[in-house]
């Protein structure tokens, strides 16, 4: 190698262990956006990254690019990448990395396969190696060591806690470096407890935080009655008419809207209506009795469940009573019992099963009973099938402190 040359490599070398994003775009020619740098930066600087992000944010492309400049500047060095599945690792992760390698502006004497690359070099007692592990088989993450190791886990939060606990073998000795990127699917599990722990260095993404919503913000998109793009600067990057039609099928606080477009765990699981936040708002909000009291009866005649009689003036409910006992008459003689006591003016009840008989034997005691159908016509048949999603939905809105007076 002539002189100028090796001055070169150095040059190159010292620059990569000093501005790794800077590395990265010079030898594979491209341009990151400020987090992918940030990500590079934080790799190169702290032993544990993690990053919950958006879709679409550059995360694989950043990561791919990470695992070829730490394999490239660290030898010998091992490299263990993973995701939930074989085929995000073969056919998302691996191709990015083996689009990188094809794009480089240096020589990169490798053998390269579907997973592993394997850097030339003469000494046998060292590895100098990047694989693709797949999670079914978490014992294929023991026995990495080396003097310098990264392991990465892209769309973490679908990894299995097995895997998690696996990867702590190759962290356990040498110089380490851990990148846990992805979408913060799960409320749960070891993505979010990296997120929850001190020994990390967290970096989250919104997608407002991305290079295609310069000058957008959150306000713009709720506001604009339709959304089209202009011409954007990083046209595979998440996109602003995608989030405004996630906002218009989602809505801003579902939990689909946290996870996908800013880039935070969600606080109850995806599918629940109501946030575990909303709940606990709920409790510990003070909300004085107003106006009668009402009461209204669950009945259970079968399996375990109890029947419940709950009384309430306006939002405020009093305490409920429960009772298990399958039997009819003490089931009548109950709800009137308590009824006189409290002296509700109206039952509310489900004209629905094995509760009918009781609800015509009440009536005709002259109790005030208000047969409430679950799949009764709604108010607003637009929106909704029936009335038990019409009131789920409302009482979503209380939840969220939003209609006080109903
Ligand atoms: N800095 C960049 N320059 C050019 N293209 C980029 C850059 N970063 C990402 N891309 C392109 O944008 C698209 C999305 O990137 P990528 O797949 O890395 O996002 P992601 O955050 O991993 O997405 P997902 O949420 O689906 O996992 C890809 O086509 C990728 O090649
Ligand atoms: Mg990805």
């Amino acid at each position: 190698m002539v002189v100028a040359e090796k001055e070169q490599v150095e040059k190159l070398k010292e620059l990569a262990l000093t501005y790794p994003d800077i590395w990265i775009e010079k030898v594979f020619n491209c341009k990151l956006w400020e987090k992918q740098r940030e990500i590079c930066r934080s790799v190169l600087k702290n032993p544990r990254t993690v990053v919950p992000s958006c879709s679409a944010s550059g995360k694989t492309f950043d990561s791919g690019r990470i695992v070829l400049w730490f394999l490239l500047n660290h030898y010998p060095s091992t490299v263990v990448t993973t995701a939930p599945t074989f085929r995000q690792v073969e056919e998302i992760l691996w191709k990015e990395i083996a689009a990188a390698v094809s794009q480089s502006n240096v020589p990169i004497n490798c053998h390269l396969t579907k997973t592993r690359i394997g850097m030339a070099h003469t000494d046998p007692e060292r590895d100098w190696f990047a694989i693709g592990l797949s999670t079914d088989q978490p014992e294929k993450f023991q026995g990495h060591h080396n003097i310098y190791v990264l392991v990465v886990g892209d769309e973490a939060s679908g990894l299995p806690d097995t895997i998690y606990q696996a990867i702590e073998n190759p962290l356990s000795s040498g110089y380490t470096r851990l990148l846990l990127i992805g979408n913060p699917t799960q409320s749960t599990g070891g993505f979010k407890d990296a997120f929850d722990s001190p020994i990390y260095n967290k970096i989250t993404i919104s997608a407002f935080d991305t290079p295609n919503f310069k000058g957008i913000t959150l306000d713009d998109i709720k506001k604009a009655d339709t959304w089209e793009d202009g011409e954007l600067p990083f046209p595979g990057l998440i996109k602003p008419r995608w989030v405004w039609e996630r906002f218009q099928e989602w809505g801003e606080n579902s939990a689909l809207f946290q996870v996908y477009v800013l880039g935070q765990f969600p606080q109850a699981g995806e599918r629940n209506l109501f946030r575990l936040s909303d709940i606990d708002a709920a409790v510990r909000r003070e909300i004085k009795p107003e106006g009668v009291r009402v009461a209204s009866v669950d009945i259970s005649l079968e399996g375990g469940d109890e029947t419940v009689y709950a009384t309430r003036m306006g939002n405020h409910v009093f305490d409920m009573k429960g009772w298990s006992h399958q039997d009819t008459n003490y089931t009548e003689g109950r709800v009137i019992r308590e009824y006189r006591t409290d002296k509700s003016v109206e039952i509310f009840m489900e004209p629905q099963g094995m509760g009918m008989p009781i609800i015509t034997h009440l009536e005709t005691l002259g109790v005030p009973v208000t047969r409430w159908n679950p799949a009764g016509k709604p108010v607003d048949t637009e929106l909704f099938m029936n009335q038990r999603a019409e009131q789920y939905f409302l009482l979503k809105q209380r939840f969220e402190g939003r209609d006080r007076h109903p």
